[in-house]
């Protein structure tokens, strides 16, 4: 009788199955992946509508954040939910979420590994959502997504196509925005209200 040896090289290199949503939501809050679960008090998955065409993410929870367990609700959050209603764009109707789902000690940029062993979870949820438009707050998602090294001054108020039609567009932190509060034409300030009127005027072209 011929017995069929299978050699371990015989199998197909699958890709991971990409989660589900509720998959991602439920495995996310007792993830260990890396070690930003050693100092975490909340998992901060993200918030918002599931229905939008666009979706807002920043590198990580931040103080406020971790202790509630949502995004972009301390100093820096405020200052992205007045940048949205500025242009009429009301903070419940987009989704907002970050790279990283658990906060970085002291603040710090996450690191290279951490992104990676989050990136499933975000990536459930850009599945999910299927928005249009990718908003990349800062250094951090931008050159993750668009797998460059040029900064964020450089990159701004540009639109990428990246993957399945999806567009990233690239705005400054809104954090940055806040150690540098002038208002002078040429300011953060300045370009990310040119930022924002461009990133409404494409969303209504959308609709
Ligand atoms: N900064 C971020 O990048 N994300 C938050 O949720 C808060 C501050």
């Amino acid at each position: 009788m011929m017995v069929q040896m299978r050699s371990l090289f015989d199998e197909p290199a699958k890709a991971p199955a990409i989660l589900t949503f509720e998959e991602a939501q439920r495995q996310a809050q007792t993830c260990t992946k890396c070690r930003l679960h050693q100092s975490r008090t909340h998992v901060v998955f993200g918030e918002g509508s599931t229905r939008s065409p666009v979706i807002f993410i920043g590198e990580g929870p931040g103080e406020v954040e971790d202790a509630t367990g949502r995004p972009f609700v301390g100093p820096a959050g405020q200052k992205l939910t007045e940048i949205l209603e500025s242009v009429g764009i009301a903070r419940e109707s987009v989704y907002i979420c970050n790279m990283v789902k658990c906060r970085p000690p002291g603040n710090r940029v996450p690191q290279k590994d951490e992104i990676e062993a989050c990136w499933p979870y975000l990536e459930a949820q850009i599945k999910h959502i299927k928005p249009k438009i990718i908003v990349a707050l800062g250094n951090v998602p931008a050159q993750f997504f668009l797998k460059t090294t040029e900064g964020i001054t450089t990159l701004r108020g540009r639109f990428f196509p990246w993957r399945d039609g999806i567009e990233i567009y690239c705005m400054f932190h809104p954090s940055y925005l806040l150690r540098n509060p002038s208002r002078e034409p040429g300011s953060p300030k300045y370009l990310t209200w040119q930022d924002i009127k461009k990133l409404k005027e494409r969303l209504d072209g959308l609709l």
